[in-house]
């Protein structure tokens, strides 16, 4: 039996910023992972990758597409999939390789295998290492999967999830993608790019749904000019395959024909073979483990962070509640402002959102004012040829604090960190719209849709 202060299960996000923090405050720390790599989904087959990917789909488009009005001219421009996918490979190996430095360097025990907990304070690891291990604390942050979807068999290859939309080997001439949420809208838009004729099937009426929903019908706008089909209202019953083409059926459509498709319906809690049973931890009717607000299992000594709670499934939520959590049990002092958890989609152009949606301040009944401004009334914006989009900002109509911002535009995911420093200052739109913006950039959009909010924006 391995002795520590504090045992963490999951390497992701959550689980490795709580361990480094943890180390950071003198406590002994281990993390089991059952991956070779460190750093879970967001580093090994989400964020980083994806990110990878996005940036080159990207260069790759502009190269054919845009250069061009810059007075830029390229010829031969081909697609190199194969290195495309090499160089992401290496920028998650760089990744999950600092990942693993990170853990020398805050002498963090890791411990490869499965983690389970067998009773108060004692959690065994199963696998590569196999090891019995006990410490006061134990946190859990196991992350989630894809969630399943009836009738629908994932094969792990012409049916799969993000994972295998990641490393396709060809560029598919036809994918279907069933979901039109963060994960849908981001790997469909990048095989877009790189020339797939690609169709979302999204059960709702609208893309995105939780982000501000005039947002969201003007990036179904801009997708849909991109290229991007979307069958809104569309009721996915089952995939059939056959070769290598799969055949999907929607409720009360004809079966689309495609080479492959993408389930990105959301994600699941991991929880499974987790032992909880065993120390009486019961989940919540949506299988995530029920916790206080310091992070703690209704069982003494347990912990749980990240998407195996509730919350937002997102990386930055997970580190903010990991750092919290292991603040706690060292300082008895930890918290997390969900008011102020940016949600970012990293298409082109990107959509980011902090706070209260217009819909949402409606439903519940809270007065509001709002400005707005298009990126199109912004020489950066123009400079750049960036003038899709624009910034909203919702304002209490008393007391004019900052309740929600929502970006649709370039670089909209850097941008609205100013809004969730914001939020996080309890600012007034006053405040921002005071604040002097370096000229020319992106982020006087910002500050003018704050003046909007009081009808005074300048260069409009
Ligand atoms: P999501 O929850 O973002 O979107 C799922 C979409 O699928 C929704 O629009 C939903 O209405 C639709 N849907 C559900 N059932 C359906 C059905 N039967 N047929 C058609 N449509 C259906 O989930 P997604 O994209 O799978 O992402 C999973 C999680 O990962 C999310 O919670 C997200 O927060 C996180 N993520 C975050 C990213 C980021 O921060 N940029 C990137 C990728 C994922």
């Amino acid at each position: 039996m391995k002795k520590h202060d504090l045992i963490v299960i999951g390497a992701g996000p959550g689980g490795y910023v709580a361990a480094i923090r943890a180390a950071q405050l003198g406590l002994d720390v281990a993390c089991i992972e059952d991956e070779e790599a460190l750093g879970g989904t967001c580093v090994r087959v989400g964020c980083i990758p994806s990110k990878a990917l996005l940036e080159a789909s990207e260069r790759y488009h502009a190269a054919g597409h845009d250069l061009a009005d810059f007075g830029i001219k390229v010829s031969g421009v081909e697609l190199d999939l194969p290195r495309m996918l090499e160089r992401k490979t290496k920028v998650v190996a760089q990744n999950t390789g600092g990942v693993a430095y990170l853990f020398k360097k805050n002498k963090i025990t890791r411990y490869r295998g499965h983690g389970r907990i067998t009773g108060p304070g004692k959690v065994v690891v199963e696998g590569a290492d196999n090891e019995e291990l006990s410490a006061k604390h134990v946190l859990i942050a196991t992350g989630s999967s894809v969630a399943p979807l009836r009738g629908v068999e994932l094969d792990g290859d012409r049916v799969g999830t993000s994972t295998e939309a990641l490393s396709y080997p060809e560029v598919p001439k036809h994918l279907v993608v069933i979901g039109a949420g963060y994960i849908g809208l981001e790997l469909g838009s990048v095989w877009n790019r790189l020339g797939s004729k690609v169709t979302v099937l999204e059960y709702l009426e609208r893309i995105l749904p939780g982000m501000d929903s005039d947002i969201a019908e003007e990036a179904e706008r801009i997708f849909t000019k991109q290229g991007i089909e979307f069958r809104l209202g569309s009721k996915v019953t089952g995939t059939r395959r056959d070769g290598d083409k799969v055949f999907v059926s929607v409720e009360g459509q004809p079966d689309i024909e495609c080479d492959r498709v993408l389930v990105s319906v959301g994600r699941i809690p991991n929880t499974k073979g987790l032992g909880l049973d065993t120390v009486g931890i019961e989940l919540d009717p949506r299988g995530r483990i029920p916790i206080d607000d310091q992070f703690k299992t209704y069982v003494e000594g347990f912990y749980a962070i990240g998407d195996v709670v509730r919350g937002p499934m997102l990386a930055h939520k997970a580190e903010e509640e990991g750092i919290a959590c292991v603040e706690n049990i060292v300082t008895g002092y930890g918290h997390v402002n969900y008011d102020a958890i940016p949600g970012v989609v990293y298409t082109h152009p990107e959509i980011a959102s902090v706070g209260k949606t217009e819909d949402e301040l409606k439903r519940i009944g809270i007065p509001y004012k709002k400005g707005m401004f298009p990126f199109l009334a912004n020489g950066r914006a123009r400079a750049l040829g960036a003038t899709e989009g624009r910034v909203k900002i919702l304002a209490h109509r008393d007391t004019d604090r900052i309740l929600g911002v929502h970006i649709l535009g370039a670089h909209a995911g850097d941008l609205i960190a100013e809004a969730v420093a914001a939020i996080e200052f309890g600012a007034t739109s006053e405040d921002i719209a005071r604040t002097s913006h370096a000229h020319p950039t992106l982020s006087e959009i910002v500050k003018e849709a704050a003046l909007a909010v009081d009808g005074r924006a300048i260069h409009i």
